[in-house]
Parts: C-alpha cells; structure tokens; sequence
C-alpha cells in the first residue's frame, strides 16, 4: 500500500501553522494528528473543501465524517446539544469521544451524509488544538486512511497511504491512544447508544449520564442506524486474518511458519521471527496505542494469514477487539 509520497511534512513551528491555517481557510486538506488516529482535515462549513476528502480517501459519500471544534461555542453552532451532552463534553473534551447530536442547518450535508445528525468531537492533541485555533473553523476530519484500511497512527503512516493525494502532513508524532474515539450517539439523551468503543469507555459514560449505555442496534441495511465504521470488514489488513479468544503456545509450532501470531503480551513460552506481541507487559494502553502499527508492518506481504488473540477484560479491551474483530472480518474462533 506504499504510495510514492509527494506530500509535505510539516512540524508545527509557528509558521507551519500559520500556513497551514491558511490552506484549511482556503479550502484545502491537510492531514492532522489527534491524540486517537490521524485525521484528513477541511473546513467543515465549506462543502467543496470536504468534498475533496472523500475524493482523496475514496470514501463513499454515505458515509459521515465527525467534526472536530476547538470551543464549547462550536458545538453550539454545529448541533442541538441536550443536557446529557453537555456532562459528557464538560467531563470528557478535549479528548477520545465524539458525541452524535441533531445537526443545524449550518453542516452541509455532505458532512453527515445526508443525515439529520452531527458528529462532533473536541480533541486534545496540542498542535491539533492550536491549529483549529488558528483556523478558526471547526474541522471535519474522517482518519487519514484510504477508506477501508488501518486508520493511520502516524504521519509516516498517512504518508505511505496517501502521500500522493494530498500535499500537507501536520506532524504531532505517534498517536497516544492509537485507537479511534468513542462514539456516543445522544440524539435522544433518554437512550444513548454506544456506535464505537474506544479510550472513554462505556461504563465511564454510564457513571457521568446515570444511564445505561446500550449496545447499537443489530441492522444491515438501515443506513440511518448503521454507522459506517460498523462495517464487518473495515480497519483491514489485506493479509487474511483470524481473531482468536486464546491461543495455545502450541498453535505457532503447529502451523506453517508463514503465519504471524500476534498476542497481547509478550509470551513466555513461545518464540521465533513469526511471533509478535503489542505490549510487554500487557497493558491495553501500550496494546491500543501499537495495535495499528503491528497491524500495518505484519501487512507487507510476508505473511500468508495473521492471528490474533483477544484483549482480555473490559474498557479499553472492548476498543481492541472490536478493531481486531473488524480486521478479521468475523467473531473469533476456538482455538
Ligand atoms: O478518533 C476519531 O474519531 C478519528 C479522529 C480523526 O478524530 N476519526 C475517525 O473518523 O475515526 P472515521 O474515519 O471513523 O469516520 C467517522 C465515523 C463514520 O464512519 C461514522 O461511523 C461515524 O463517524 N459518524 C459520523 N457522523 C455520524 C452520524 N451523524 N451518525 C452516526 N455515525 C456517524
Ligand atoms: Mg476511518
């Protein structure tokens, strides 16, 4: 997937802001990075200007990008926030968690597709934060990753991926959750609904509404319900994978040493060049935050098949597996 790249990368210096701000102002794209993934960035008022992401991303049109604000008045402006997303943006922005609310007029349809609803998110990365500032516009921004792919959790990443479609790369670094935000739709603050796991988890947001959070509901075809990122395949390596709920140290010996074994932690009964691992020691934070990476280096054509083993626990575990489970295309298997 390594496009030649032809793109500029920029390092957040004062005058890369600067003009960076001013291709945004302008109508253009430029790629950003966000404490969860990296994101293909416009000016979320101007239809033109996203237009050009879905081009660039060859993302079909039905599905609906989030908008990324840097103040609470932008919310305002963008949805008809109700109570319940008023605590949960007081308790969770800047940070991991896009909220779904009734969209004003002002969002053009191309944003949410056609729909009634917004996606809007207030990130915390510091030069993704200072360049919205700048802006003065809120951003929409879909991850910076051919549709379909592993979203990008650096710049080299979005590089490799788009490098040939768009010209500028804002730098922040690798990613510090590595995992796509929550997504939260509250268009009724009665019966919330969880579209996306990820960092803020479900149970947090149950503590903060005092409601249960349910599960989306269970439809192919209803576009209006399905998000797209609920895709079964989506978040893909072209390597066939296999999501497991264990894997006996055995399996690796056992198969043909042209499949890769991906665990959570570092094994410690089971070594060799096929044997791979997302944290040392285990912790789901350092699993997230490398789990796109791995993805994407296990995907250059050296393997025949990739299994993985699932995350174990609750909270950021749902998050990984869910993408795990995206990346395999179904549910695991025994093994
Ligand atoms: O962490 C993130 O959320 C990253 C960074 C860049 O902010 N963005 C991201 O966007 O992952 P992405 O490529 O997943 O696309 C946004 C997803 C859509 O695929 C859809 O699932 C959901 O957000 N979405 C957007 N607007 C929606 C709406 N009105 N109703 C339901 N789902 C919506
Ligand atoms: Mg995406």
């Amino acid at each position: 997937m390594t496009a030649q790249s032809s793109a500029r990368i920029y390092r957040g210096t004062p005058r890369d802001l600067a003009r960076l701000s001013r291709i945004l102002r302008g109508g253009g794209l430029v790629a950003v990075p966000t404490e969860t993934v990296y994101g293909l960035a416009a000016n979320a008022l101007d239809a033109a200007a996203c237009r050009k992401i879905f081009r660039a991303k060859r993302r079909p049109s039905h599905d609906p990008l989030i908008v990324h604000i840097h103040s609470s008045a932008q919310l305002e402006m963008l949805a008809e926030p109700n109570d319940a997303a008023r605590k949960l943006a007081q308790k969770f922005w800047p940070g991991p968690l896009t909220i779904i609310l009734p969209k004003r007029a002002i969002v053009p349809a191309i944003v949410s597709a056609g729909l009634s609803s917004v996606a809007v998110r207030m990130p915390r990365h510091p030069l993704f934060r200072k360049l919205l500032e700048r802006t003065g516009m809120p951003l929409a921004a879909p991850s910076a990753n051919l549709f379909g792919y592993v979203s990008p959790t650096s710049a080299e990443h979005v590089a490799n991926g788009l490098g040939n479609k768009i010209a500028h790369i804002l730098d922040g670094g690798p990613s510090a959750i590595g995992v796509e935000s929550t997504i939260v739709d509250l268009r009724d603050p009665h019966a919330p609904r969880l579209l996306r796991p990820g960092a803020v988890t479900r149970r947090e947001l149950e503590r903060v509404l005092g409601t249960r959070i349910r599960l989306p509901r269970k439809t192919r075809n209803d576009r209006a319900q399905i998000s797209p990122g609920r895709l079964p395949r989506h978040y893909s390596p072209r390597t066939p994978s296999v999501l497991h709920e264990r894997i006996s140290p055995s399996a690796p010996t056992r198969a043909p040493a042209t499949e890769a074994w991906v665990f959570i932690a570092k094994p410690r009964d089971v070594s060799g060049q096929n044997i791979f691992w997302l944290d040392d020691r285990g912790q789901l934070s350092g699993a997230a935050r490398r789990l796109f990476d791995v993805l994407r280096k296990l995907d250059d054509g050296r393997f025949t098949r990739i299994h993985f083993e699932r995350a174990q626990g609750g909270g950021l575990a749902d998050a990984i597996n869910d993408r795990l489970k995206r990346a395999a295309g179904k549910e695991p298997s025994k093994r």
